[in-house]
């Protein structure tokens, strides 16, 4: 007996909100990706500097390097930033491999918290 049609799009939804919740942004991943991709150069749980400043309440906060033509660092600004900081001020120091958008998204999501 074929199953019927309604059943087909039950699993169809059911595959895609799997999918989108597996997609939502994880602060306590992005903690995991910052301590592996950005705590060698910068502190994320005090203030004073490393190689670059302080991580710790970059959400929102004013750029405190030059050269960066944003006035906050929002959730746009920190995106592109991270995923190519040579793209936004192309003498900057900060050199970094790529890093994944979903990496991204979670490091985002944990910097609003710290
Ligand atoms: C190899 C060392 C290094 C790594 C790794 C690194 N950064 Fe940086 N970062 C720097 C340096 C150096 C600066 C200052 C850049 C400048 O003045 O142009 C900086 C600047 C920044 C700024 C601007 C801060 C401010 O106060 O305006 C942000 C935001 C930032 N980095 C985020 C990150 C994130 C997020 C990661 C991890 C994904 C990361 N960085 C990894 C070296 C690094």
């Amino acid at each position: 007996m074929k199953p019927p049609f309604y059943c087909l799009i039950m699993l169809f939804l059911m595959a895609c909100f799997n999918g989108f919740s597996a997609w939502a942004a994880d602060g306590s991943r992005g903690a995991l990706v910052a301590k592996a991709r950005c705590a060698t150069c910068h502190h994320l749980n005090r203030s004073t500097p490393l190689i670059g400043p302080s991580l710790q309440g970059i959400f929102n906060r004013k750029p405190s390097i030059t050269g960066v033509p944003f006035s906050r660092w929002g959730e746009k600004e920190l995106d592109a930033w991270i995923n190519n900081p040579r793209a936004i001020k192309p003498n900057t120091k900060m050199h970094t491999p790529p890093i994944a958008a979903r990496d991204r998204a979670d490091l985002i999501a944990y910097f609003k918290g710290i």
